[in-house]
């Protein structure tokens, strides 16, 4: 039976303080980091998230696309964070999908360097963070999270080969309900301590990525670049070991400035 989401029973005794304060659900949007932005740009309360049942123009990180049918996990949470804890929302938010994927299925999800969230070789969770920045005052930053959970990845040939969900891992429906709960208190968790200057995020997710000490390729602004990824930066970047021996740092998905002062964080 398809599950029907709802904000009272995503809420109901959750616990939080601050992330899903409110949430709006919609049974089909664009994209639901297009509508945060809206909510943000109003002074939506923060922690305020945005959910949908589908997304019809779901938004990828270096401007692709990303699907979300029914039956997938597609939020956008609304935070007015400082400018230096920007480079920590990524990280904050990748170990929260990936600590509530484990505790929800039993599956063990692992971190790709810079966002993505894989269950064996495949991508079944990607993070579109985007913020809006003045000098040095956030107006507001949005975190996109996509979870492929009840869907058939073979029934969408574009996304088949590299990806997959979590029903199509374990043989049997997720309740997108208890998932999305559970990613909210993970984050909430993450998100406190770093206001509060405590925990050790960094560590966590440094810890946490499979990419470390492999061959990687990666493509940036029309650039491709092959190496080693030896390590990560406390900013999120990554340490690249050239095949000359040589050392690059390679910014997440490069900032790219949409408007004079919007950018994907990521
Ligand atoms: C990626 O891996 O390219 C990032 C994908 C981010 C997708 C999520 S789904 C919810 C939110 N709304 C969007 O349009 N995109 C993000």
């Amino acid at each position: 039976m398809k599950e029907t989401l709802s904000p009272e029973a995503i809420t109901r005794n959750l616990g939080n303080r601050l992330i899903g304060r409110r949430v709006i659900f919609y049974p089909s949007v664009t994209s639901t980091n297009e509508l945060a932005k809206e909510e943000a740009r109003r002074g939506a309360e923060e922690g305020t998230v945005v959910i949908a049942g589908e997304q019809t123009g779901g938004k990828g990180r270096l401007r692709r696309s990303w699907l979300s049918p029914g039956g997938s996990i597609a939020l956008s949470l609304v935070l007015y964070p400082e400018v230096a804890e920007l480079p920590s929302l990524i990280m904050a938010a990748s170990l929260a999908v990936a600590r509530s994927i484990a505790a929800v299925t039993g599956l063990e999800p692992r971190l790709k360097w810079p966002n993505d969230v894989l269950v064996g070789e495949r991508k079944v969770s990607g993070i579109l963070v985007e913020s809006q920045v003045r000098g040095s005052r956030v107006d507001y930053a949005v975190i996109g999270i996509g979870i492929n959970v009840n869907f058939k990845v073979a029934d969408f040939p574009e996304i088949a080969p590299a990806a997959t969900s979590l029903a199509g891992e374990l043989g049997e429906k997720v309740s997108l309900t208890a998932l999305i709960r559970r990613l909210l208190v993970e984050f909430e968790g993450r998100y406190l301590a770093l206001k509060a200057g405590g925990g050790s995020l960094y560590e966590e997710w440094r810890d946490s990525l499979s990419t470390l000490g492999q061959e990687v390729r990666v493509e940036s602004g029309g650039d491709v670049q092959v190496g080693i990824a030896q390590s990560v930066d406390r900013d999120g970047s990554l340490l690249l070991r050239n095949p000359d021996g040589s050392l690059s740092r390679v910014v997440a998905g490069e900032v790219r400035l949409r408007h004079q002062t919007e950018q994907d964080s990521t």
